[in-house]
């Protein structure tokens, strides 16, 4: 996968990062189900996302260099699809995740019901915000598609830090700021946008070392953005 440097703020923002284009209510609700997939359209959504982010979680857990024995946590697992991988990637490790959507745990439960029954996989319905973890549990954590959706993201990144082992490595993926801008749903507040260089700035801030971020394209959604940092 191709690496290499971002520019910076290219676009204009406006309050909080966001865009500050009109658009249509349509597209505000689409940006409302990406960011908490809800009822039978969220169900549709978790279809989609399963579809359209493949390339962009495979290529998360290839940078995060999982062990067979290590203790892995996703937040915003969706529908569960980079779970299910990377458990045969920590093979006799623990994989964990959390979401707050109600419909997506349901999917993602579905999908890795085999690894849940095994005592191999656990996924919860929980925020970000307080994760029901003790401090110093995991080896790796990655979170794929979901800071846009937060709107204090430095509290978030405190709780994946204050969970992760010291030494443990974690993985944030994002779309940059210059490809995702140009979606509708991305034109509505709801999202906050960031180059690969602002998410840095917030890593460091939360005292993870080593911050850094690689650049790779995805075939379905633009330009990502790897942010990788450890504690
Ligand atoms: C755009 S989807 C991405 C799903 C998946 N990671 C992927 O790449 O396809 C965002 C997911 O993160 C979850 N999410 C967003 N904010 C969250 C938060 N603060 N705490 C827990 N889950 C959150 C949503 O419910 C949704 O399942």
């Amino acid at each position: 996968m191709r690496a290499g440097p971002l520019r910076h703020g290219l676009l204009a923002a406006g309050p909080c990062g966001a865009s500050t284009v009109r658009a249509p209510l349509i597209a505000r609700k689409l940006a409302e189900q990406f960011r908490q997939p809800r009822g039978l359209f969220g169900k549709l959504m978790g279809f989609l996302l399963s579809r359209v982010n493949r390339q962009a979680n495979e290529w998360t857990l290839g940078l995060l260099d999982i062990r067979p024995t290590d203790q892995v946590l996703e937040v915003g697992f969706g529908p569960g699809l980079a779970i299910q991988k990377a458990t045969t990637m920590a093979s006799q490790g623990w994989v964990a995740g959390v979401d707050f959507s109600a419909t997506m745990v349901q999917q993602a439960r579905k999908r890795n019901a085999p690894a849940i029954a095994a005592g191999h996989v656990d996924l919860q319905y929980g925020s970000l915000s307080s994760l029901p973890y003790r401090a110093d549990t995991f080896d790796k954590i990655f979170v794929v598609n979901v800071i846009h959706y937060l709107p204090e993201p430095i509290p978030g990144l405190k709780e994946l830090w204050r969970v992760m082992k010291p030494g443990g490595r974690m993985a944030l993926f994002l779309v940059a700021k210059e490809d995702i801008a140009k979606k509708l749903f991305a034109q509505t507040g709801v999202l906050i946008l960031y180059t690969g260089e602002e998410v840095v700035q917030l890593m460091v801030q939360v005292e993870f070392r080593r911050a850094r971020f690689e650049t790779g394209r995805m075939k379905m959604i633009g330009t990502g953005i790897c942010a990788l940092a450890e504690k």
